[in-house]
């Protein structure tokens, strides 16, 4: 299991020391969720900040664009330092183009899954993926309700890809805490996002230390 904390529940005036201290306390990647204002009513970081980030750490920049227009901005968040970008098909004009894109360009690439969007609407972009994020909040804003329901699709998506043997992660991201990281987890995701579970608890390295003691041990591991 990778942890992703969400810098979107981080303090931005101390974005520095704020990644320093997730990457100390044992994260895996760094989610960066980046808001347009259009496609979701919220709007956060664009490229420049990418760029100074990746300055900052070695973790991987794990890039989730929620705005509209990902073929003309994905370019500028590799070119940042992205490592993975993820898309929402709803807003690319063809998203097998979009993700064969950011494949040449060098980074990896995920498609995003709104909780009301059915498996059948994505498989077709499976052989353009390294890793479906699945989202168990709407996008839009950090510290929303875990919605449960997104389960059930975790683990049908988990037992397609495996019947198909496709070298494809999942993320899960939205709600995402120490205590329920479990459910998550034994459906199936192995990258987990988490923003105010972790910037919004007094000490990151416990809370990321509780999150992987809660899925020790767990079938899917
Ligand atoms: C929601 C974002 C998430 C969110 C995670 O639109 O994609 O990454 O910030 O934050 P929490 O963990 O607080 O739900
Ligand atoms: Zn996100």
């Amino acid at each position: 299991m990778k942890i992703a904390p969400s810098i979107l529940s981080a303090d931005f005036a101390r974005l520095g020391d704020e990644i320093r201290a997730v990457e100390e306390a044992g994260a895996d990647w760094l989610h960066v969720d980046v808001m347009d204002g259009h496609y979701v009513p919220n709007i956060t970081i664009g490229p420049v900040v990418v760029e100074s980030i990746r300055k900052v750490t070695r973790l991987p920049l794990d890039v989730h664009l929620m705005i509209t227009d990902p073929d003309k901005y994905a370019p500028e968040f590799i070119k940042a330092g992205a490592d993975w970008i993820s898309v929402h098909p709803e807003t690319c004009k063809d998203a097998t183009v979009t993700l064969r894109m950011i494949r040449q360009l060098g980074a990896k690439a995920s498609i995003a899954v709104n909780p009301d969007i059915p498996l059948e609407k994505i498989e077709a972009y499976f052989a353009h993926i390294d890793m479906i994020l699945m989202m168990t909040v709407f996008p839009g804003f950090a510290g929303q309700a875990f919605i449960a329901d997104v389960l059930p699709k975790i683990a049908e998506t988990k037992r397609m890809i495996g019947e198909k043997r496709l070298p494809i992660l999942i993320e899960a991201d939205g709600g995402i805490k120490a205590d329920n990281i479990d459910r998550v987890v034994q459906a199936g995701a192995e990258v987990i996002v988490s923003g105010s579970g972790i910037f919004k608890t007094p000490d990151y390295a416990e809370t990321i230390r509780k999150m992987r003691q809660s899925v020790q041990g767990l079938h899917s591991l």
